[in-house]
């Protein structure tokens, strides 16, 4: 099973197991980790705000104009800044990381 890491708030590290074809946001609610994702992931929230690990950044499907749009919104943002509704599960992801806004990182 491939494996996702969410930082929480509290610096916490939290590894779980991510079923290929779902999204961050959908595994995060699983697992009880605090991502909001108010809009069910249709990209009128920004609640499912995280930042990836830089190293996995590029491996991300490009950030369309509507999620762009969204992220402005969010708070705590950084480089590699997205809505994890928008991230789906794939072997390719096999091991990301990413935190939660306001989550000490190390990048
Ligand atoms: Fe609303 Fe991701 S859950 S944009």
């Amino acid at each position: 099973m491939p494996k996702v890491t969410f930082i929480e708030k509290d610096g916490n590290h939290k590894e779980v197991d991510a079923p290929l074809g779902l999204s961050l946001m959908e595994i995060s609610h699983k697992h009880g980790i605090d991502i909001e994702g108010a809009c069910g992931g249709c990209l009128s929230c920004a609640t499912c705000h995280v930042s990836v690990e830089p190293k996995w950044f590029d491996k991300l499907e490009a950030i369309e104009e509507d999620e762009e749009d969204m992220l402005d919104m969010a708070f705590d943002l950084t480089k590699t800044s997205r809505l994890c509704c928008q991230i789906i599960m794939s072997e390719e992801l096999d091991g990301i990381t990413v935190a939660l806004p306001e989550a000490p990182k190390d990048w």
